[in-house]
């Protein structure tokens, strides 16, 4: 009888939908890897999968999460990689380098491709990374994809430059990766949250200044005024259209705004004249490459780089985890411990 293992799993749309099955341990083939997962962490995408919020055609039964860290527990033919060495699965699979390619929007884990969620996995070796070792597996489960947009805006699109401001949207993961790397670059960090908690967090995590969108609801003003009507140089911006026409009036003439999410909305009237009059860039922003993901992980390992986790659920509570997400309440990282 072949070895079964746990796995969170939806058959239709919906929180309640996310049962733990039990699976056949896959075995891995030529160049591929088995990997015992260790921990997964939660991105915004996954919540907008189950809910069938992200592709309503969604192929089902499907395991949730892009995100996770594992240890290989055995290797195919022709595999360099040796057995108990740590590694990630990148987000979308064969895209190794250079920009993204429409082929491999249908290699990502999580949605299409089953994700994280279950007790092992098979993926081949080429699209595995090593992670770095100071950081525990939730730690690092939280890097494959809020991680690496935040560093591919930052650094691969950006780059921010010493000094520059940097504009960060909302205190999630994405935004706290920013918050992160941009204190590393050197920038002039200024955090927008509907928390007064979070901007204090912030704060204590180098943030220079903050402002509150809920109690400040027209914030563009108070980055006016912050950068002495100037405007900042780059902003992360996660909001989508329910933002971009309050961060097109926050960027300085030829600044850049990273369009990563669309949590404010997707369809809204906007006013696009100042990008074209004053030579605003907006750079869409897709997660990264897996050279990306390794030029990351090897700053975050010369820093000694800790990701901000808020919270760790068990693999048996991950429809909780999926809750919490949803109430907005987290600061940086949601991760889930698979054992
Ligand atoms: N393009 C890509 O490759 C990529 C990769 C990862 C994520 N994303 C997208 O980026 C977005 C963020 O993802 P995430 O995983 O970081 O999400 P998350 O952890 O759930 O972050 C949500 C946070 O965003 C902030 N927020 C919500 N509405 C806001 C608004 N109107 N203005 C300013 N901030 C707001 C809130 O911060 P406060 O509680 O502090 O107010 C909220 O806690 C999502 O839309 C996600 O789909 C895209």
């Amino acid at each position: 009888m072949s070895a079964t293992q746990k796995a969170q799993v939806f058959h239709s749309f919906g929180l309640n939908e996310l049962k733990i099955e039990e699976r056949p341990v896959p075995t891995p083939g030529s160049g591929e890897l088995l990997i015992r997962m260790k921990a997964a962490s939660l991105n915004y995408r996954d919540l907008l999968m189950v809910t069938g919020n992200y592709n309503p055609k969604l192929k089902m039964p499907m395991v949730p999460c892009s995100d996770g860290v594992g240890v290989i527990e055995s290797v195919g033919q022709g595999c360099s990689m040796k057995e108990g060495v740590r590694v990630s699965p990148i987000f979308a699979r064969t895209w190794h380098d250079g920009p993204p390619f429409r082929e491999m929007l249908k290699r990502t884990h999580g949605g299409p491709l089953d994700g994280t969620l279950q007790q092992y996995m098979v993926v081949p070796e080429a699209d595995v990374v090593q992670v770095p070792d100071h950081l525990s597996d939730e730690a690092a489960a939280a890097l494959p994809c809020a991680g690496l947009t935040a560093w591919s805006a930052l650094v691969e699109r950006g780059p921010v430059r010493p000094g520059e401001k940097l504009l960060i949207l909302g205190t999630g993961g994405v935004s706290i990766f920013a918050l992160q790397f941009g204190k590393a670059l050197g920038a002039e960090l200024i955090v927008t949250s509907g928390s007064d908690d979070k901007l204090q967090r912030a704060r204590d995590m180098g943030a220079h200044h903050l402002i509150n969108y809920r109690s400040s609801p027209n914030w563009e003003r108070d980055v006016y005024k912050l950068t002495g009507g100037q405007g900042v140089d780059h902003i992360v911006e996660v909001g989508g259209v329910g933002t971009l026409e309050k961060s097109i009036r926050s960027v300085k003439p030829g600044g850049s705004i990273y369009l990563i999410g669309v949590l404010a909305g997707k369809e809204a009237p906007l006013d696009l004249t100042p990008v074209l009059m004053q030579d605003i860039r907006i750079q869409g922003v897709v997660v990264g490459s897996r050279r990306a993901f390794e030029n990351m992980n090897r700053a975050v390992d010369v820093h000694k780089m800790e990701p901000v986790v808020d919270r760790v659920f068990s693999f048996d509570e991950s429809a909780k985890a999926f809750e919490y997400l949803k109430s907005g309440s987290h600061f940086g990282k949601i991760c889930i411990k698979i054992d």
